[in-house]
């Protein structure tokens, strides 16, 4: 079995892309503050991205949301730099892609990164098994290996039996399921996926989700999600970054982005978010003000679950404790229920 790559993170850096005939000669007035709209307007130049500063973790899934033309498949598009910024630095592991020459690109595109399409982008000529051993046959393995590998994948996503059909045979959860298995089969440490459930029926989508944080507690890939689906984004983000024109208007962990949206437009995402699915108790943990009274719960428990235990168990205190079992601070039943059902007033809470 090939041994699985773990924990290359990503770190974008004052990244700027301007779309035109001349961006270098717009870059620095965008730099000194120049709007999305006046430099379409004066300068018929589309500002694509500004100034974005993300550092993505290594192993874990990065969603980038924001509404259509807010520059999320341009972003992604920086890091294995299908497109090339007007200004900034797009370090993977250690090294800026920016920097490489094309030798270097094509490595680092071949063994780094995989690529999930919407639209799955399956050949359609090609069999499911033909389709998945695609990278590895362009890394000129030995066709054994390939076939090998391919076909663990294939089951792994829940096609076993599929291998020797056509596309066009399949269901479109199915193909996105062999768009997973040939990315996957690649072995690269980076899977870069822009939209790829978007196409998907709503169960169907659901379904590709649980596939895909099922595989990823195992193989600990760095991934980079876009989405426009606020659901879709909790369910999967380790790290959520939102953008809106160009720019980053909030980034950090789901629980962050939902307690403390950081304006109006977050605000309407999160309006109505199930919060006590996505907030975990040691958000809402306060200091103890004697001994520990209650039950344990660990952290990560999220509301729901610690308000049917408390409540299951008829106590109206409890405490959080870590993965040793070590006290961290007092959970009171009423700011557990207050934390589940308040709106949050972004004016009043902002970081
Ligand atoms: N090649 C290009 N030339 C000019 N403008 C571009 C180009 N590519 C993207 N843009 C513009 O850059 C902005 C960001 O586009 P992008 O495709 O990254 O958005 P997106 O968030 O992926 O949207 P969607 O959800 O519709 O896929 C938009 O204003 C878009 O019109
Ligand atoms: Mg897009």
């Amino acid at each position: 079995m090939a041994e699985q790559h773990t924990g290359i993170g990503i770190s974008i850096r004052n990244l700027y892309k301007i779309f035109g005939s001349n961006p270098s000669a717009h870059i620095e007035a965008v730099k000194g503050g120049m709007s999305k709209t006046e430099l379409n307007e004066k300068h018929s130049h589309v500002l694509g991205l500004k100034d974005i500063n993300i550092d993505m973790p290594g192993g874990g899934i990065q969603v980038v949301m924001g509404l259509s033309g807010s520059g999320k498949s341009t972003l992604i598009r920086h890091i294995n730099r299908l497109i090339d910024p007007t200004a900034g630095e797009v370090i993977v592991g250690d090294e800026d892609v920016v920097k490489m020459n094309e030798a270097e690109l094509r490595e680092f595109r071949r063994h780094k990164t995989a690529m999930v399409f919407q639209k799955f982008a399956l050949l359609p000529h090609r069999t499911v098994l033909e389709n998945t051993v695609y990278g590895l046959e362009i890394q000129g393995l030995p066709r054994a290996e390939q076939e090998r590998e391919a076909r663990r994948w294939i089951s792994r996503v829940g096609l076993d039996g599929f291998e020797d059909n056509y596309p066009n045979q399949l269901s479109g959860g199915m193909q996105q399921r062999v768009g997973l298995a040939r990315a996957l089969t690649n072995d690269a440490p980076i899977l870069l996926m822009d939209e790829a459930f978007s196409a998907l029926d709503p169960l169907i989508r659901m379904d590709m989700q649980t596939v895909l944080l099922d595989l990823q507690s195992e193989i600990r890939k760095t991934i980079v999600f876009i989405t426009h689906d606020l659901d879709e984004a909790l369910r999967l983000g380790d790290r959520i970054a939102i953008l809106r024109d160009g720019e980053v208007v909030q980034q950090g962990s789901k629980q962050e982005i939902v307690l403390r949206p950081a304006d109006e437009y977050i605000s309407n995402f999160v309006r109505e978010v199930n919060r006590g699915r996505v907030i975990s108790v040691e958000m809402v943990m306060s200091e103890f003000a004697g001994e520990p009274g209650g039950m344990p719960i660990r952290t990560g428990t999220v509301l729901e679950q610690a308000a049917r235990t408390m409540t299951d168990a008829g106590v109206d205190e409890a405490h959080v404790v870590d993965a040793d079992g070590k006290p961290l601070g007092r959970l009171k039943i009423g700011d557990v229920i207050s934390a589940m059902v308040t709106p949050v007033d972004h004016d009043s809470v902002a970081a």
